[in-house]
């Protein structure tokens, strides 16, 4: 599975990229607006430090074919760039525009199977359906990734699946089992996947004993 990180923050971007396994960057306005940068300074920079690895960022337009000139403009920063499409009418009509443009996109707002058929046949190259957002509603937001898994398995459908919105790392490994294609976490999700009471318990245990042993 690959992993993305759900975040804007260069230094939160930075510190996984240096683990060596971060895959691709998702944001949307929420996540940008955190960081009080100019926008495009922002988003070159993540794009530098990604590439060639995708950078997702949100389409505003709610017209399908300003939708096209709106992704022109933010592929000018840079090649890497994927273009999430708010999932609807014409975020359908937006992403068949994109996709014969020869532009890469990612459905997002996903919170069903329907839509996740849809935003396949119309040419999206990822579907994001939210997890988090549908536990929050009592909705099992897992069930939906399992149902979209396998609704793709069986047409053979190439579209990718983002697991987004996750919000703890039983999202993550109950993704990697149903066999999701990315899921992607931010940073405080990101953090609790390698961090375990035992594991810190131990450190500390051997370096403890450690300290015991003689040097000579
Ligand atoms: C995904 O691409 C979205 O940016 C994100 O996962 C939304 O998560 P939230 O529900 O925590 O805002």
């Amino acid at each position: 599975m690959k992993i993305f990180l759900d975040t804007a923050n260069i230094d939160a971007i930075k510190e996984v990229d240096a683990m060596g396994i971060l895959d691709g960057v998702t944001t949307n306005p929420t996540i940008i607006s955190r960081e009080k940068r100019p926008f495009r300074e922002l988003v070159e920079k993540i794009c530098e430090i990604l590439h060639p690895r995708p950078v997702n960022v949100e389409i505003i337009s709610e017209n399908p074919k300003e939708m096209v000139a709106e992704a022109k403009e933010y592929l000018k920063i840079s090649d890497n760039l994927v273009m999430k499409v708010a999932m609807g009418k014409i975020g359908l009509e937006g992403v068949k525009r994109l996709t014969d443009a020869g532009i890469t996109t990612n459905m997002t707002l996903v919170f069903s199977a329907s839509q996740a058929i849809l935003a396949s046949k119309a040419g999206a190259r990822y579907v994001s359906p939210f997890v988090g957002r549908l536990d929050d509603i009592s909705s099992v937001g897992m069930e939906l990734v399992g149902q979209i898994v396998d609704i793709f398995y069986n047409y053979d459908m190439k579209t990718e699946v983002i697991v987004a919105s996750i919000r703890h790392p039983l999202h993550f490994v109950e993704a990697a089992l149903m066999g999701a294609d990315i899921a992607t976490l931010p940073p405080t999700a990101f953090e609790k996947l390698y961090k375990h009471p035992l594991t810190e318990i131990g450190i500390e245990r051997f370096k403890e004993d450690y300290k015991k042993i003689p040097k000579s």
